[in-house]
């Protein structure tokens, strides 16, 4: 039932470019060059505002998407995690819509969320893997990630078919909402199909990966880094690595670092550097040399561009495939991933039921 993989989370890993292939394949229409959503459908024309609200991973899937909705649809998009929200009660202005992330959709916090918006809000919907949860049954429309089963307690698959479904979502949003014209929505949706082909190339990152994190498993500390939607994806990496290694590990936006924590910064704490080479690259890099300048240990993750002229005085660099700027959380959530494997493997803790952790948290 492993597929041959030792750890469910090996094969969920390995699953991504199928799944979110598949999850592709269900929201495009027949020609490719437009999104059906499935009834009753949305009228992004009718709202102002967008407000999302999860837990732990889908927390991060919304963060990231936040950057989609308000880069492509000029949309402007609140999030927070749901046990913040449901107790803060912020008031909700007129057209609403509310978005919930759910892997298994019967989380306590993120249900009671939704039910606290259920007559505020305009519109409700759900990104759900469950399609026959409470949250996908209490809300106005149900969005299927298509992930299949996850076993593994630290979630993987349902993260990038969240960021895909997410993402597909944006850019309908600003569609209909005249951002994008047809012709730039087809090309968009040209390149989220190429996403499958660039994750399996990462993941042939593996071995690579698996060397460096037998380094990193001796840390007792270790900082991830990352400037835009790269920002989001640092904290999910460091949440994937204590989850299951039980080293601690923090995210933070690149900027942020000389506001405290680069106070941290030590020859015995890796600093994780997530950096396709975009148009915040340059700024991600002076915040890396600093930490340098500071005797810090740097893993960077950039692409081949990106490592050309950055890669002096780094510790460790991993080469990515290039792509397209807006989706490089999709790709970029191979190395986290399985850097927080390979580190657990390294540390021998149980990797699929890692202590203190359920895969389902209906209890608040
Ligand atoms: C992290 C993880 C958790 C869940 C969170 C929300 O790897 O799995 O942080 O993402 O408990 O769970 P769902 O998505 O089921 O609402």
């Amino acid at each position: 039932e492993k597929a041959g993989h030792k750890h469910f989370m090996a094969k969920e890993i390995a699953e991504q470019p199928t799944v979110i292939s598949e999850a592709l394949a269900y929201y495009l229409n027949a020609d490719e060059t437009g999104i059906t959503l499935p009834d009753p459908g949305l009228d992004f024309s009718a709202f102002d505002r967008i407000v999302m609200v999860a837990c732990g991973t889908a927390y991060y899937a919304c963060f990231t998407a936040k950057y989609w909705f308000e880069q492509v649809a000029r949309i402007p998009v609140e999030i927070d995690v749901a046990s913040e929200f449901r107790y803060r009660e912020p008031p909700v202005s007129a057209r609403t819509l509310a978005i919930f992330v759910s892997q298994s959709g019967e989380t306590a916090d993120t249900l009671a969320a939704l039910r606290y918006m259920s007559d505020k809000a305009d519109t409700i919907v759900s990104v759900v893997n469950v399609a026959e949860s409470s949250i996908a049954r209490e809300s106005d429309i149900a969005l299927p990630i298509l992930a299949g089963v996850e076993v593994g307690v630290a979630s993987t698959k349902a993260f990038s078919c969240q960021l895909t479904v997410l993402a597909l979502l944006a850019l309908e949003a600003a569609h209909q909402r005249g951002e994008i014209d047809g012709d730039t929505l087809s090309k968009r949706l040209t390149e989220l199909r190429s996403l499958p082909g660039l994750l399996t190339r990462a993941l042939d990152l593996d071995e690579t990966l698996n060397i460096i994190s037998n380094t990193l498993s001796e840390a007792k500390d270790i900082l991830f880094l990352g400037r835009g939607m790269m920002y989001p994806l640092a904290l999910e990496g460091a949440l994937k690595l204590k989850e299951i290694s039980y080293i601690h590990a923090e995210g933070y936006a690149s900027g942020e670092l000389k506001h405290g924590p680069i106070a941290l910064i030590d020859s015995h704490t890796p600093v994780i550097v997530f950096a396709p080479h975009d148009a915040l690259f340059d700024k991600t890099v002076s915040n890396m040399q600093e930490v340098m300048a500071r005797g810090g240990k740097v893993l960077l993750v950039s692409d081949r561009k990106g490592l050309e002229v950055a890669s002096e005085g780094v510790w460790q660099t991993v080469q990515m495939p290039e792509v397209p700027d807006l989706f490089a959380p999709l790709l970029y959530a191979i190395p986290a991933q399985l850097i927080a494997y390979h580190t657990a493997v390294a540390k021998g803790t149980d990797v699929d039921q890692p202590r203190n952790l359920a895969k389902s948290v209906t209890v608040e």
